[in-house]
């Protein structure tokens, strides 16, 4: 009874000042860069803000008509919600004036958002992290499957109809008994490790800053850069685009790998050579290579990569799912209630 008085006291007392403080907020403007954010992220905003929307997609033959739009309407607005992989310009940061507080990505990575720039405006930063690492996982799955299996030579088959009929036609790899290496045990690259551990796989390894409390239930072993290179039969990138990731797959690291090793790419693009990467296949050097990321992306479909049979390539789908994609945009929403309501963000890159 006096528990049902207490709360019954407690929604009395905090209904008033919810509100009060919605009617304040209401004030503020949020500007989301595409038109394509998912409703449930525009629910969260919409209830506690002014929300300005662009009418475009940020891809394809909508760019310029996407840019000006938002030099339009980004003047005046207190927080930017960036749905897409398009860098963030200053120009765009110039014309949104000083009450800009903060700028919530839809996406883990960042490596666009402009940070030294938001910093040096004391502008806060979210990004999407953890939501997104189950889909993207089951995608490097995917890639490792496909480069393994010769996915892009045996769809070629069955489209030309043209099958190779035999009992050592196309031959693949196999996951069972091999080695896994992961270059970045965080979310992502854990949850890679989970879902194979189901594939028989003989040995995890991992290597990164340091080693990860969670590799130990895991199975995975701390090793450095080159025997993580020499061993491993997949390598999984799955780090950040950072100056110290920028191109680390390149022809020396390439050619400390395996002539069977198939890489594997869900981070971003330019954490591979890709001159270094098409060298590599087209030699036989290494076996294979799975890209969900790419660059540039898209993809021009004359580039030298497609016309290798050793590349199985995705149109970085990583976390292309319905729910993922929500879970996205919903956290990207409830980092700019908490900007915006004097709390800290839930997923900060600069608090
Ligand atoms: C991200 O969020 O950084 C992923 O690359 C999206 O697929």
């Amino acid at each position: 009874m006096f528990y049902l008085l207490f709360v019954l006291f407690a929604i009395v007392l905090s209904s008033p000042s919810d509100a009060l403080s919605t009617k304040m907020t209401k004030n503020l403007k949020v500007l989301v860069s595409s038109n394509d954010y998912p409703e449930s992220g525009l629910e969260v905003l919409k209830e506690h803000f002014t929300v300005l929307q662009s009418r475009y997609l940020h891809f394809g033959k909508e760019g310029e008509d996407s840019k000006e739009e938002l030099l339009n309407l980004i003047p005046g607005c207190s927080a930017l919600v960036w749905s897409s992989h398009y860098p963030i310009s200053k120009e765009l940061l110039d014309k949104a004036g000083p009450q800009l507080k903060v700028v919530a990505t839809v996406s883990a990575g960042y490596n666009h958002a402009n940070v030294p720039e938001l910093k040096a405006r004391g502008i806060k930063l979210s990004n999407t992290p953890n939501v997104l690492s189950s889909a993207v996982a089951e995608i490097a799955v995917a890639l490792i499957l496909g480069a393994a299996r010769r996915f892009t030579e045996n769809l070629a088959q069955v489209r030309s109809g043209q099958w190779e009929i035999g009992f050592t036609k196309t031959l693949g790899q196999d996951i069972r008994g091999s080695t896994v290496g992961i270059i970045g045990l965080g979310g992502i690259g854990q949850a890679t490790v989970k879902r194979l551990s189901g594939f028989e796989v003989g040995k995890f390894v991992y290597t990164g800053h340091r080693e990860k409390p969670e590799a130990k239930a895991l199975n995975a072993e701390f090793t450095s850069l080159d025997n993580l290179l020499a061993q491993s039969d997949f390598i999984v990138l799955a780090v950040p685009l950072t100056n110290e990731t920028h191109h680390m797959i390149n022809a020396t690291t390439l050619g400390k790998m395996k002539k069977n090793a198939i890489v594997i790419n869900v981070g971003r693009g330019d954490v591979v050579d890709q001159d270094a990467l098409y060298d590599a296949l087209k030699n036989n050097q290494i076996y294979a290579a799975g890209l969900d990321v790419v660059t540039p992306e898209p993809l021009p479909k004359d580039h030298k990569l497609l016309s290798l049979p050793n590349v199985f390539v995705l149109p970085h789908i990583g976390s292309a799912t319905l729910r993922t994609r929500s879970d996205m945009a919903v956290l990207a929403a409830e980092n700019v209630v908490n900007a915006l309501t004097g709390k800290p963000l839930l997923t900060p890159v600069l608090p």
